[in-house]
């Protein structure tokens, strides 16, 4: 088997760390971040909660280095992502594998080839066969059987096309895995299959911090070591489902009423 090392490990407490993060699209006049500290213990799988427009999905593209905050530190692996260039980003960004709402395959590219895709950008040491080997391998982990490999994503399911997205994610042995509503908008099924991938994923790939920003609070729940739940741009309680469930903040405990019913 191919060799999957990672190139670097890092060993500090967090994995991710954003010190009073601010962002603002227009000079200063409105705040979608309005000062978010948060710390993200390395090895854990967290899940990002919170009604819709309060800035997760801004605040995990600050994670990625794809937007910069206006003020404030965001630290990933120990790297403060301000000192890093733009050339130097692209690298860092190999530390990430992100998973979206849509699983974003090539449409013209079969299953195999869509997972061999960041190797060939990003493992160029590497064999064709020794490529091949690895996209196969990250296959199987996430449960697709070889006789999809060579069909083209509109000749797979909705949830076989998740686990190819997946698959793809895991390609370069990132350290930390991203994603946003990975869940919403597929049936119940789909849905629960989908959570119960991530939190296999995030058992057998050790070593790996796995952020998610979901809708889904049962899920939620049931799957992540830590929940953070963001208001209006800033954290409005961070700590374990128990936390939650205790909590006497008023929003807090609407949004738990409500997510826990269905
Ligand atoms: N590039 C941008 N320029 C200007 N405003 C933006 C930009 N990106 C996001 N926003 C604004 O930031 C706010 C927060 O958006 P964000 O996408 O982070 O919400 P969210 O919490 O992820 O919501 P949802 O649960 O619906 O996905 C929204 O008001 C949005 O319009
Ligand atoms: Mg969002």
């Amino acid at each position: 088997m191919a060799p999957l090392t990672r190139q670097q490990t890092f060993k500090g407490e967090y994995a991710i760390e954003l010190t009073d993060v601010k962002k603002s699209f227009d000079q200063g006049k409105d705040f979608i971040l309005k000062g978010i500290d948060l710390k993200i213990p390395r090895e854990s799988l967290t899940a990002i909660i919170g009604f819709s427009g309060t800035g997760k999905s801004v605040m995990l593209k600050h994670i990625l280095g794809l937007y910069e905050p206006t003020s404030g530190k965001v630290e990933v692996l120990g790297q403060d992502l301000s000192e890093l260039n733009n050339n130097d980003l692209t690298k860092f960004r190999c530390n990430y594998g992100v998973l979206f709402q849509s699983a974003a395959l090539f449409d013209d590219m079969s299953v195999l080839e869509n997972v061999c895709f960041p190797l060939d950008e990003h493992r160029r040491h590497l064999k064709k066969d020794q490529v091949i080997q690895i996209a196969y391998d990250k296959l199987k982990m996430v449960g697709l059987d070889p006789k999809h490999f060579e069909k083209l994503p509109s000749q797979i399911s909705g949830g076989m096309q998740k686990r190819t997205g997946l698959a793809r994610a895991l390609a370069l042995d990132p350290e930390i895995l991203i994603y946003d509503e990975p869940t919403t908008g597929l049936d119940p099924i789909l849905t629960e299959m989908v959570d119960n991938l991530i939190l296999e994923t995030h058992k057998l790939n050790q070593g790996t911090t796995s952020v998610m920003v979901s809708h889904d609070l049962a899920a939620a729940f049931r799957i992540a070591d830590f929940i953070v739940m963001l208001d209006a741009g800033r954290v409005l309680l961070s700590g374990t489902a128990q936390d939650f469930f205790k909590s006497d903040i008023e929003l807090v405990k609407r949004f738990v009423d409500k997510g826990m019913k269905h």
